[in-house]
């Protein structure tokens, strides 16, 4: 019998077990259940791209464009947006040709398991975890930052110590703010996982809401703000490069290093592959809602940027809320303003809603699969959410967002984002030349031309991050790996020996 760990005595670890596939058999088993002790199927290709753009449009278009534009870019945050985006665009259709070789839809870590083996899905969910659980901090510290300008907009206030981090990046360590913790960024964490534990549809509904009200403020700004921009301001396009204790800004490397961190803004398309339980119609709804999120709020971004860089001079961004600044510079757009701040503040919300919802959602699969603990996959009577898992995720997204500053979050973000999209190219390449004969509905067009620059765009951006960043992965992933050999090696339920074993799905 399995000990506590799951270990059987003098057993050591197999090269072969961390090949192991999760069965085909089994994910069609789990894509066909219904009923109680199951995810609802609640959500059509509508709510699912309004999933897809909840959780793209947040804290990268309304906080980091500005920043990136004031610091790095200057006007040329347009070619930053533009390098981001294909580099999204080949990861997407990766993506599409390996979800098409599984009969059923899920996740990259499902895909992964499938057709790449257990090692690699665990490294890919661990990167995934970077992505959802810590973009969920993220976007709650920058939500935090601006429920502080607008209560100030109404005279009251938020006492500082308690509305930051209190703890800073500066040079190569870390120094104390004065601050005692970000409250905000908790509370508005906790609201979002508890609308998710109440249920898909509640959530989904919310979630529709918000999102054609962020949606709605992205085109008035850029509908109305079109009307006041200076084409003057667009010029120096890319700016002459400058060099600080930093480093070095504008020209050509700040237009990459822009594209480092505003990769962040076109993070969450993927959080729709995570619905597939949730999803009605499956294998036709999920690449609608994929591709179509990604095509919208490109297209909105790349407006976006070229809009506010025109209507204020770029260095005049470098604030929390550079929206509101660029608007700010012309005193008929006023009213404006209050709109984006009230539009930032809901908007946000459902930002968090949707990344918490993927990240409960993976850990849900990995529970299901023995590579966490049953009780992430543990659901609410009558609701059928995950609670537990949500709960967790949002215990810990809500400690980071309450303790760490929201920069060093972000590049956390964008490197583990960037190293999943860089896996899953290199997975699709690895299985075109080893498993040809594979059956594929879709596949990548223009090989293999779409994974090898998906690839080098993912490490071309990732160098633009910095040696502090990626040392933070390094470390990330270390204790992925020790979570792996500690735990989920000895309860995968597909090793050979364990799936003899194992109940029916
Ligand atoms: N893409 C999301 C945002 O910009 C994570 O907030």
């Amino acid at each position: 019998m399995p000990n506590l760990t799951g270990r059987l005595p003098g057993e050591i670890v197999s090269v072969m077990k961390l090949f192991a596939k999760k069965p085909i058999e089994v994910l069609l088993a789990q894509a066909a259940e219904q009923g109680d002790g199951t995810l609802k199927r609640g959500l059509g290709p509508f709510a699912l791209t309004m999933l897809g753009i909840g959780s793209i449009i947040g804290a990268g278009i309304f906080i980091l464009t500005g920043q990136q534009a004031a610091i790095n870019a200057g006007p040329a945050i347009l070619l930053s947006f533009v390098l981001a985006g294909i580099t999204c665009a080949c990861a997407a259709l990766c993506y599409a040709e390996l979800a098409s070789m599984i009969p059923v839809s899920g996740s990259a870590y499902t895909y992964a398991y499938a057709t790449l083996g257990e090692f690699v899905a665990w490294i890919i969910a661990w990167d995934l975890i970077v992505e959802y659980l810590f973009a969920a901090s993220t976007v709650a510290a920058g939500w935090s930052g601006h429920l502080g300008d607008l209560l100030n907009g109404f005279g009251l206030a938020v006492p500082p110590q308690w509305a930051s981090a209190p703890y800073k990046f500066v040079g190569d360590h870390f120094v104390h703010t004065g601050a005692i913790l970000n409250l905000p960024a908790i509370g508005i964490v906790l609201l979002m996982a508890a609308i998710l534990i109440s249920g898909i549809t509640e959530s989904a509904t919310v979630n529709n809401v918000i999102v054609a009200l962020k949606v709605s403020i992205v085109v008035l700004v850029i509908v109305i703000g079109f009307a006041f921009i200076d084409p003057a301001l667009w010029k120096p396009f890319i700016p002459p490069a400058t060099h600080d204790a930093n480093g070095e800004h504008f020209g050509f490397k700040g237009i990459l290093t822009a594209a480092g961190v505003i990769f962040f803004a076109y993070i969450g398309f993927e959080t729709v592959s995570t619905a597939a339980q949730e999803a009605r119609d499956p294998q036709r709804t999920m690449p609608i809602g994929l591709l179509a999120s990604l095509g919208i709020c490109t297209v909105l971004y790349i407006l976006m940027s070229l809009v506010i860089t025109g209507l204020a001079p770029y260095h005049t961004l470098n604030n929390a809320h550079p929206v509101s600044a660029a608007l700010a510079s012309h005193p008929q757009l006023h009213w404006l303003r209050q709109v984006v701040n009230l539009g930032v503040a809901v908007g946000l919300g459902s930002t968090i809603l949707s990344l918490l919802y993927g990240q409960s959602r993976i850990f849900y699969s990995m529970a299901r699969d023995g590579l966490l603990p049953p009780f992430f996959g543990t659901l609410l009577k009558g609701r059928r959410t995950p609670w537990i898992g949500t709960l967790i995720t949002a215990a810990f997204a809500g400690l980071a967002a309450g303790l760490l500053p929201l920069d060093v979050l972000g590049e956390l973000v964008s490197i583990g984002t960037l190293m999943a999209f860089a896996l899953i190219c290199a997975g699709v390449m690895y299985l075109r030349i080893t498993r040809p004969d594979l059956p594929r509905s879709f596949k990548t067009p223009w090989w293999p031309g779409t994974a090898v620059i998906g690839i080098l765009a993912c490490l071309w951006l990732i160098s633009g991050l910095g040696a502090p960043t990626f040392i933070r992965l390094v470390v990330w992933m270390a204790i992925g790996l020790v979570v792996y050999f500690g735990y989920a090696y000895w309860h995968s339920r597909y090793h050979e020996r364990k799936l003899a074993a194992a109940p029916a799905e």
